[in-house]
């Protein structure tokens, strides 16, 4: 086994049939369970029920543990089995913004039931909520946001299932107390809407409002904190018939929309009295994220069109500026130059998203990334760094994580589940294994599941979130639970990001437009905010360069970022002739079989090693790469292993266009040439780029004695040949050059080069990139045109981009 992973974690490999044939020490899957039974299964029904069955066992551990050691108390602590609530302490907000004293991971469980097809528990819990809270008349200063979406969200959800009759689960004689709670708890959030700029505050006391809450607690909220109510609100709004929940947090939301910048992105933080961001941060995770997931789940859920095309525009915006290969980068909100060197964990949501919105491909790839740290640490670190930063603090021996813990967050079993619903390749169930494996071996303690403090080392923390139940074990679960109710539903159900599920029933939403049209809704003015740009000195590196750059931008072309790919020091593998062959080839069994390229599969393994090095504590064990566990491939290939070659080349990045010009960037794939005249050159999967104005592109350096990303060994003879064929000499060419941050150089050798993306779109292998020849006059310098119709950028030839003259 260590050979094994050994291999992946370097920069070259070895053939690895070799060391997968060596050995017999293959981790047992479950110490209970019928070996025979669980390594030599394909998943069929009977060892997902099995996977289902242990699922659910850990459920009622934790859940057990709750109702003997912690209720009615907030939680349980997991490992000295105390109740654990509210200190009183309004300064200690880690821990009061969340528990409220009001039995959350009782309010937050009790749609767990639902999936688990456990009625007597859903109806025993609906019955201990109503003797136990009568109101929510409770001196708690909490965050508007947790408090929505476990609390409000979890109450909307069992009101739903309690009064449905349709969906199996309604409680007889059922009076609709849960909603009359939901309607209480929003009532005490809405103080906090009362602001100057109709943005809320981040936190509210559920008894008093904000009148006894310290400033400081109150003038920073955060993007998602301020956008998210919008869906909890607006179905307690529809399911009360009181529009004020749907006009308050529609307002918020709107505005921090309007407030977006020129190229449609949003910061992370805001003062909600003064309308101004307080920094120019933009990304996919913490603080932001579910900005993003409700509006497209707010579409989904309200048939809401003004939803869709937020979404839609944010998603373009995102693939432009923030996508790298194998993740989103956090970037400055005005220009898209990147600003961390860190992606978190609960980033690990996004795939799940892209599923739901059809962009399969898209979410396979970034899935992976979130796969690859999980092989690693054994968990997704809140923070990972994925190059190694000088501006950063994080050098030495940690430098690959930024903040260490793993308190069991959803995010990625959560991204696995959708991708399971959606491609049925057993590589999730896979994963999904692996998960409940360190569930039981890893997290377990006595009285519930514990924080991992640290992932480096893998010591624990004495304390289980909610969402650990509602959360984790619930998408684990239904990952493996192929039959149940929600994974055959094809209304409009959505799951809320605390993974309540809620719905409503198109006839209802309709009759509701309707009435709608007569409110007082329509006149609501959103309020524009400021962009307050406060770069921390950490950045100011990064300033200087953005301010360089802004001036260029009036001049066009020519910014060459330092990318996250600039890791070019790396030397050429002596084994370059070795294996080639994917097990999977000619397998229509799926794992990423189709999707994603085994290439592809072992790229983040060679691009980021440095960063993911697995802990020695984990090495101890055997914690193997998920994706590469011998039983799983005995059963689902047939061929020998592949062995990746390392790439080495240089990539740039280049940003084209006048600022004004970014937010409106037009880049399609063709699929149906829309434009007549050029019928007869464009092929389906070519590009079309009528204005490079605003797009973004990362092109490969292509040279002799290199490796490039598709793992061909780049010959001289093929950059004469290209050369050649473009009637230029390599020996007659002008010195090229090359600006690195302003230094202008010289390049030594022929280079040809290659446009791997544009506007964060794989370019594939044989597509051609065509730009329209009205692009050349703006350009200036930088751009020339080869006799044959190709491009030059900086004089170097560009192999898959050409200019379409129309004549
Ligand atoms: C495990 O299951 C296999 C196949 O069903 C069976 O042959 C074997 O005897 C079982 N082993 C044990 C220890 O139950
Ligand atoms: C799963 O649990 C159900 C209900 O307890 C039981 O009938 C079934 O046999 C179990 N399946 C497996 C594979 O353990
Ligand atoms: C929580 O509620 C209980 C009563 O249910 C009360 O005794 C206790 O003081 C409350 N704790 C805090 C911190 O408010
Ligand atoms: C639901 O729970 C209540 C209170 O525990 C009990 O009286 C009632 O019989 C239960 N209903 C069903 C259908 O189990
Ligand atoms: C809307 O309001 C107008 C004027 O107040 C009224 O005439 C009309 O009937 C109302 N429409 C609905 C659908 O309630
Ligand atoms: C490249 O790696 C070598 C050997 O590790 C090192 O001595 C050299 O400084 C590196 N060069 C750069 C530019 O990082
Ligand atoms: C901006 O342009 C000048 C010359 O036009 C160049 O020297 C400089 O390197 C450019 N700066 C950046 C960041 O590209």
């Amino acid at each position: 086994m260590f050979f094994f992973f050994s291999c992946f974690l370097g920069f070259w490999c070895f053939k690895l049939s070799v060391s997968l044939h060596v050995g017999s020490n293959v981790p047992n899957t479950f110490d209970d369970a019928n070996d025979t039974l669980l390594q030599s299964s394909s998943f069929t029904k009977e060892h997902l029920d099995f996977l289902k069955n242990e699922t659910k066992d850990l459920f009622y551990h934790a859940w057990n543990s709750y109702m003997t050691h912690g209720f009615p108390h907030d939680e349980v602590l997991p490992i000295s089995c105390q109740p654990y609530g509210p200190n009183g302490n309004i300064n200690d907000i880690n821990r009061n913004d969340v528990l409220g004293n009001f039995s959350i991971t009782l309010l937050d469980n009790l749609d767990t039931f639902v999936i688990l097809d456990d009625f007597e528990n859903f109806n025993r819990s609906i019955h201990l909520v109503k003797q136990y809270i009568k109101n929510f008349d409770l001196d708690s200063t909490i965050q508007v946001f947790e408090v929505s979406i476990r609390a409000l969200g979890g109450l909307l959800s069992a009101h739903l299932y309690a009064s449905n009759r349709k969906r199996g689960f309604q409680i007889d004689n059922y009076d609709g107390f849960l909603l009359n709670l939901a309607y209480d708890l929003g009532k005490r959030l809405l103080p906090a809407f009362n602001t100057n700029t109709g943005i809320p505050y981040p936190r509210i006391n559920l008894r008093s409002g904000i009148k006894n809450i310290p400033k400081k607690l109150l003038i920073e909220t955060c993007t998602a904190g301020a956008g998210s109510p919008i869906l909890e609100m607006t179905l307690l709004s529809k399911l009360t018939g009181d529009p004020i929940f749907e006009q308050v947090s529609k307002l918020a939301f709107l505005s921090l929309w309007e407030s977006r910048t020129d190229i449609n992105l949003l910061p992370m933080s805001l003062d909600p009295m003064k309308g101004v961001w307080l920094d120019s941060i933009s990304g996919i995770g913490a603080s932001i994220d579910s900005f993003y997931e409700y509006a497209l789940k707010g579409a989904i859920l309200f048939n809401d069109d003004e939803l869709m095309s937020i979404w839609d525009q944010s998603y373009n915006a995102l693939t432009i500026h923030l996508k790298r290969d194998w993740f989103f980068s956090n970037v400055d909100s005005n220009t898209g130059f990147y600003l961390t060197s860190w992606i978190d964990s609960l980033s690990g949501f996004f795939p799940g998203l892209q599923v739901l919105d059809g962009k399969l491909n898209d979410a396979i790839r970034l899935h992976t990334m979130y796969l690859k740290l999980w092989n690693t640490f054994g968990g997704i670190p809140e923070r990972w760094n994925y190059f190694n930063d000088e501006n950063e603090q994080f050098n030495g021996p940690d430098y690959q994580i930024a903040l260490e813990w793993y308190p069991l967050r959803p995010e990625f079993i959560e991204s696995s589940y959708y991708l399971y619903r959606s491609t049925r390749d057993p590589i999730y169930l896979q994963i999904g294994t692996r998960v409940l494996k360190d569930f039981k071996e890893r997290f377990k303690v006595r009285c519930g599941f514990a924080t991992i403090k640290d992932v480096r080392n893998g010591l624990k923390e004495d304390r289980m979130e909610s969402f650990v139940m509602s959360e984790t074990l619930k998408y684990l679960y239904l990952l493996f639970d192929d039959e149940n109710d929600i994974n055959k539903d094809n209304s409009n159900i959505i799951f809320s990001t605390e993974a309540h599920p809620l719905w409503l029933d198109n006839k209802f939403i309709n009759s509701l437009k309707e009435s709608l049209k007569n409110s007082s809704f329509d006149g609501i003015n959103y309020r524009k905010l400021q962009f307050f740009e406060t770069i921390s000195d950490k950045y100011q590196n990064v300033k200087q360069l953005q301010n360089d750059y802004k001036k260029n931008l009036t001049k066009m072309i020519g910014f060459i970022s330092t990318s996250d790919d600039n890791d070019n020091n790396k030397t050429v593998n002596k084994r370059l002739e070795e294996c080639e062959i994917s097990p999977f080839s000619g397998s229509d069994n799926g794992i990423y079989s189709n999707m994603l390229g085994w290439n592809d599969l072992f790229d983040i393994d060679l691009r980021f090693g440095e960063q993911l090095k697995q802990p020695n504590y984990l090495k101890r064990i055997g914690y193997g790469s998920i994706e590469l566990e011998k039983n799983f491939y005995d059963r689902w290939s047939s061929n020998d292993y592949y062995c990746k070659r390392d790439y080495n080349t240089d990539f740039v990045e280049y940003l084209f266009g006048k600022k004004e010009s970014i937010k409106n960037s037009q880049v399609s794939i063709i699929d149906e040439p829309e434009i007549e005249n050029i019928i007869s050159i464009l092929r389906d999967g070519d590009f079309w780029i009528p204005k490079l104005d605003g797009v973004r592109m990362k092109v490969e350096k292509l040279s002799a004695g290199r490796v490039d990303s598709e793992n061909r060994i780049i010959k001289t003879q093929m950059i004469n040949d290209f050369y050649q064929s473009l009637e230029i000499s390599t020996e007659e060419e002008e010195p090229r050059t090359r600006y690195d941050n302003g230094i202008c150089l010289l390049d030594e050798d022929p280079k040809i080069l290659k446009i791997r993306t544009v506007n964060g779109i794989k370019v594939p292998h044989d597509s051609v990139v065509w730009i329209d020849s009205s692009n050349l006059f703006e350009l200036g310098l930088l751009l020339s045109l080869t006799k044959k119709g190709y491009l030059k950028i900086n004089s170097n030839p560009v192999v898959n981009m050409m200019v379409w003259e129309n004549a």
